[in-house]
C-alpha cells in the first residue's frame, strides 16, 4: 500500500490565527475542528499545527513549558485527540510541531536546573561550571544567559534568550562541563524527547514537524552526531510507532534524510535559493520576467540526486517565519506559483490564508514575531465581523487584520470561479489524479537556463510521463523540447504549441501535458 505521504498536501495552521470558537480573540482547537471540512474541500489532506503546548508565548509557542499539555487558550489534550480522530475519519492526517532543541525558561526542568544545588535536572541544559566562563564562546552555541540565576555558571540559549538549549551533548567535548553525546545527562534529555513524542503518538497524532532539527548536538559542524541521534530516535519509533512521520526543519536533506526523516523542508534561509523564486527584488514568478530560477534548480537537483529514494524535499508556499508571498506577487502571478508548487516532488505545504492570497501586514511585534507578525494575522473567512475569525471585540484579536477594501476572503473566492482558491483546488485535484505528479514521481529539468524563461520539467512514474511548462514572464517564449505531446491535463492562459521540437508559450501561461 502507498504511504499516505505520497499523495499528501499539507495545510499549515498557526493556531492563534485560524479560527476562534470561544470569542477570546485567539484561535483554538475546537475552531480548527469546525474548519476540517473546509481544508478537505480545498484538497489538503494533512495538517501541520504550529506548537500548541503550554507556553508563556515569548516565541509564539516555540518556547514550550510542558511538552505534554495543550495550552489552555487552545483547549485541552482531549480536544487534540478529537482533532486527530476527526481528521482520520476524513482520511486526513495531523502532525504536531515538536521543539526538541530548547524549552521556555518557564519549563519546570529549567527552573530546577537553575538552582544552586545539583539535582536531577542539572544536566538537562548546557551550563558552564563557572559564571565567568561564557558558554556563548563555544562552537555551535549562539548565545547565553549569565547572572540571572543562583547557579554558578552560564547557560546556552538556542534561539531567543527565553529559549535555553537542551543538552544533547557535544560531538567533541573540549571542556569538563561539556557532556558527551552518550553521557547519562545527554541520554536523559534524549529519553525525555522520546517520551514526549510517544505521549502524542499514543494519542493518535501522525508525526511531527521538528523545529531546528539540526541544532541538537553542539560542536558538531558536519552534523554527524546529530544525524546519529535522529537515527536512534527513528529506530525507537520504528519499534514503537513505525507509522510516525518525521519532517525536519533542517534544510540539509542529505543529513536529515540519512537521520531517518521522511522529508526535509526547503528553507527560506541558507543555500536553497528558494527566495529567488518568490520573494526578492526580481522573483522568477513575477511577470516582469527578470528573475533567475537557475541557481534554485541547480541546488534543488543536487539535493534531489543526493536524496532520491531516501526521502523527500518539501517546498512550502510560505510559513509563519516568512513574509506572505502575496507581498511580492499578485493573483495572476500566484496562479503560476501554485502550478509550480503543486507539480514538484515531495509534499507541498500551503500556509493558511495563502490559498486566498492574504497580504503581509505591517504590524508591531506580537509574541516574539517581530517582522514575522505580518504573516500571522487572523484568517479572513467571510465579510462578517472580524472576517468571521472571532466574535471578540476588535482590540482583543491576536493581531489586527487587513483593513483594505479588497482584503481577500474565503467566502468570496469560493463564489468566484476564476479565483486563486479555485485554481489551487483544481491543481490539487490534478496532482492527486496523476501519480507522476505526486511525491515520489521522478523529476528531470528539460529547460532551465540562467535568467531565461520558460521553466520546463518532466515528472514521471514508470510510463506515465507529464511535462510541466511554466512561463511566468509576460513575453512569448520558446525552447527546445524533445517530446511529443499527447494530452493536455492543465492549462493556464493561452495554449502552448510544440512544432519541430520547439515549444512555444504565450506570456503568463502554464501547462501540464502528458507526453509519449
Ligand atoms: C523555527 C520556527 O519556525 C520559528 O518560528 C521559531 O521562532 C524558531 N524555530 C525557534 O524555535
Amino acid at each position: 500500500m502507498k504511504h499516505w505521504l505520497e499523495e499528501s498536501i499539507f495545510y499549515e495552521i498557526y493556531p492563534q490565527s485560524f479560527n476562534d470558537s470561544n470569542g477570546d480573540g485567539i484561535g483554538d482547537i475546537p475552531g480548527i475542528l469546525e474548519k476540517l471540512d473546509y481544508i478537505k474541500e480545498l484538497g489538503c489532506n494533512a495538517i501541520w499545527l504550529n506548537p500548541c503546548y503550554l507556553s508563556p508565548f515569548g516565541d509564539a509557542g516555540y518556547d514550550v513549558a510542558d511538552y505534554c499539555l495543550a495550552a489552555p487558550r487552545y483547549g485541552t489534550n482531549d480536544d487534540l485527540v478529537q482533532l486527530f480522530e476527526e481528521a482520520h475519519k476524513r482520511d486526513m492526517h495531523v502532525i504536531l510541531d515538536f521543539v526538541p532543541g530548547h524549552t521556555s525558561t518557564e519549563h519546570p526542568w529549567f527552573k530546577e536546573s537553575c538552582k544552586a544545588e545539583p539535582n536531577e535536572y542539572w544536566g538537562r541544559y548546557i551550563w558552564s561550571d563557572n559564571i565567568w566562563v561564557d558558554v556563548a564562546n563555544y562552537e555551535g552555541i549562539s548565545g547565553s544567559l549569565r547572572g540571572l540565576y543562583p547557579r554558578n555558571g552560564s547557560v546556552a540559549v538556542n534561539f531567543f534568550s527565553n529559549q535555553p538549549a537542551l543538552n544533547y551533548g557535544f560531538a567533541n567535548p573540549t571542556e569538563s562541563w561539556q557532556s558527551a553525546v552518550d553521557s547519562p545527562e545527554a541520554l536523559g534529555t534524549r529519553q525525555a524527547m522520546k517520551d514526549a513524542m510517544s505521549f502524542w503518538l499514543s494519542k493518535g497524532c501522525d508525526g511531527f514537524r521538528v523545529d531546528m532539527a539540526g541544532s541538537l548536538v553542539k560542536n558538531d559542524p558536519d552534523g554527524r552526531e546529530t544525524t546519529k541521534l535522529w537515527q536512534d530516535v527513528r529506530s525507537f519509533l520504528d519499534k514503537t510507532y513505525p507509522d510516525a512521520v518525521l519532517i525536519s526543519e533542517w534544510g540539509e536533506p542529505d543529513k536529515s534524510l540519512l537521520g531517518g526523516f521522511h522529508m526535509d523542508f526547503l528553507l527560506h534561509f541558507g543555500p536553497s535559493h528558494y527566495m529567488d523564486l518568490f520573494r526578492c527584488e526580481h522573483p522568477y514568478f513575477s511577470r516582469e520576467g527578470k528573475g533567475n530560477a537557475f541557481p534554485f534548480v541547480e541546488t534543488y537537483m543536487k539535493n534531489y540526486h543526493l536524496t532520491n529514494k531516501k526521502g523527500l524535499i518539501c517546498i512550502p508556499s510560505g510559513n509563519h517565519d516568512m513574509e506572505r508571498i502575496r507581498k511580492y506577487l499578485d493573483y495572476g502571478e500566484l496562479k503560476l506559483v501554485y502550478a509550480f508548487l503543486l507539480s514538484m516532488p515531495g509534499a507541498p505545504f500551503l500556509y493558511y490564508g495563502d490559498e486566498i492570497g492574504m497580504r503581509h501586514l505591517k504590524l508591531s511585534s506580537v509574541e516574539g514575531g517581530y517582522d514575522r507578525t505580518g504573516a500571522r494575522t487572523p484568517m479572513q473567512w467571510n465579510t462578517e465581523n472580524n472576517y468571521g475569525f472571532s466574535d471578540a471585540p476588535v482590540e482583543k484579536l491576536y493581531t489586527a487584520q487587513d483593513s483594505s477594501v479588497d482584503a481577500p476572503v474565503v467566502s468570496e473566492q469560493i463564489k468566484t470561479q476564476d479565483s486563486l482558491w479555485h485554481e489551487i483546488q483544481k491543481l490539487i485535484k490534478i496532482r492527486r489524479d496523476f501519480p507522476a505528479l505526486c511525491a515520489s514521481g521522478a523529476i528531470e529539468f528539460v529547460y532551465c537556463e540562467p535568467n531565461k524563461y520558460p521553466l520546463v520539467y518532466l515528472r514521471s512514474d514508470g510510463n506515465n510521463r507529464i511535462l510541466a511548462a511554466l512561463n511566468p514572464s509576460r513575453e512569448n517564449v520558446s525552447c527546445k523540447c524533445p517530446y511529443e505531446l499527447k494530452e493536455i491535463i492543465y492549462t493556464l492562459g493561452n495554449t502552448i504549441k510544440l512544432e519541430n521540437e520547439m515549444l512555444s508559450m504565450p506570456g503568463e501561461s502554464a501547462a501540464y501535458v502528458s507526453v509519449v
